[in-house]
């Protein structure tokens, strides 16, 4: 008979290695694929194995980009009346999620499922409040890499205490699951969430503006420029295995009646969401990407930027009028810093000077986007940066 003390060493043991398992899961910001920002709730399983299938054939999977996310719609309205637990919808997912989670694993990626932590999902199907235990164990199941977890419909909760509850629930479950907690900010989440999630949104919606506000009334959506402003004050929160998450990427999406980001804008919003090491989840359809698309998001140099192993965050170091110079500290102690112009007059000088950096003396300087060297500069480097554009370097001894 196993003694009392041996069983209660081994139960200590196996949680901690669970719940080691789940800390080291985004050490660097996770890079996929998410249905919302083009397809809401149009979605299904003909749609995302083409978009599975061109991940890999496209080559953006080699490029890093491994979760495939559904987000909310995936359900049917009701949870199943004998059993209480969800249901993918037949008509969208005939064969089920666990057949599309196998299919997403046997191309070498991971798949991820959205649920709210309220009673319903911002759209309206059943929420996880008072389920959390028992749609842990159906997701680890499923075999589900990654959970994006909403908070509609959460009248009167404790945001710390449903995201806790939901974070020890999948613990339990015992499948290594990302856990990424979407309330939006309400409840300053870099504050307390580390622990409990490995990435949460810092703000609302994004829209695929490059500044600004989009009204709808009763809600929000924020451009990019408004919403990486945010993000500075937050930046000593965020680090590898627990990100500050400024919402989803709008590269070649569309929404209702919005022309959409410029290609020049769309420079400006992957080198923002690299600096800031955001998750760099896509929501374009990738089965019409164009060749301009795809160089823009399998850029291997600016990648590594998003990646680097060190996670520092990108801080705006110079403004003057419309040029903008943000920059982040790399693990093999060179900066990568990106020159902004935020205006609309024209193209414009951006210069970044080695006293605002805090470094000395004669540096190299490595154009990302274009993978060229630059040559050697002391005290300071102009690049001239299009109108609403971006360029991006690396600055090293
Ligand atoms: C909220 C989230 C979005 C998306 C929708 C789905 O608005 O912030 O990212 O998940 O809900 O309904």
């Amino acid at each position: 008979m196993i003694k009392r003390s041996s069983f209660f060493l081994f139960l200590f043991f196996s949680c901690k290695i669970y719940s080691q398992k789940f800390e080291g899961l985004a050490l660097t910001p996770p890079m996929g694929w998410n249905s919302w920002n083009t397809f809401q709730t149009n979605i299904s399983e003909e749609l995302v194995k083409g978009i599975v299938d061109v991940m890999v054939s496209s080559g953006m999977k080699d490029a890093g980009y491994s979760y495939i996310v559904l987000d909310d719609g995936w359900m049917t309205m009701e949870r199943d009346p004998k059993t209480g637990d969800l249901v993918a919808d037949p008509k969208k997912f005939p064969h089920g999620m666990k057949a599309l989670a196998d299919y997403v694993h046997s191309k070498g990626l991971k798949f991820g499922l959205y649920n709210c932590a309220g009673t319903k999902t911002c759209a309206g199907y059943p929420g996880t409040r008072g389920y959390e235990y028992q749609d842990a164990r159906l997701y680890a199941s499923w075999d589900v890499d990654y959970l994006k977890f909403d908070w509609c419909n959460t009248d009167r909760i404790n945001s710390i205490e449903a995201y806790t509850t939901m974070s020890t629930a999948l613990k339990t479950a015992g499948r290594p699951i990302v856990f990424s907690l979407c309330e939006w900010g309400t409840n300053k989440p870099w504050q307390w969430a580390a622990p409990v999630g490995h990435l949460w949104r810092t703000t609302g919606d994004i829209s695929n503006l490059f500044d600004g506000i989009l009204d709808h009334g009763s809600w929000q959506q924020q451009g990019i420029m408004r919403i990486v402003d945010s993000q500075d004050t937050i930046r000593q929160y965020a680090g590898p295995g627990h990100w500050n998450d400024p919402d989803m990427l709008e590269i070649a999406t569309k929404e209702k009646g919005q022309p959409g980001l410029t290609p020049d804008e769309e420079y400006t919003h992957i080198t923002l969401w690299c600096l800031v090491n955001s998750p760099l989840l896509l929501a374009n359809d990738f089965t019409e990407m164009d060749a301009f698309t795809k160089n823009l998001l399998e850029n291997d140099e600016v990648l590594a930027v998003s990646q680097d192993s060190l996670g520092d965050q990108a801080v705006e170091i110079a403004r003057d009028g419309d040029a903008r110079v943000y920059a982040k500290k790399m693990a093999d102690g060179s900066k990568a810093v990106g020159l902004f112009n935020t205006g609309t007059n024209g193209t414009i000088t951006v210069t970044v000077k080695w006293s605002d950096l805090k470094i000395s003396g004669s540096q190299n300087v490595r154009d990302l986007w274009r993978q060229k060297d630059l040559g050697k500069f002391k005290n300071d480097f102009s690049l001239q940066v299009a109108a609403h554009s971006a360029e991006l370097v690396k600055i090293s001894k």
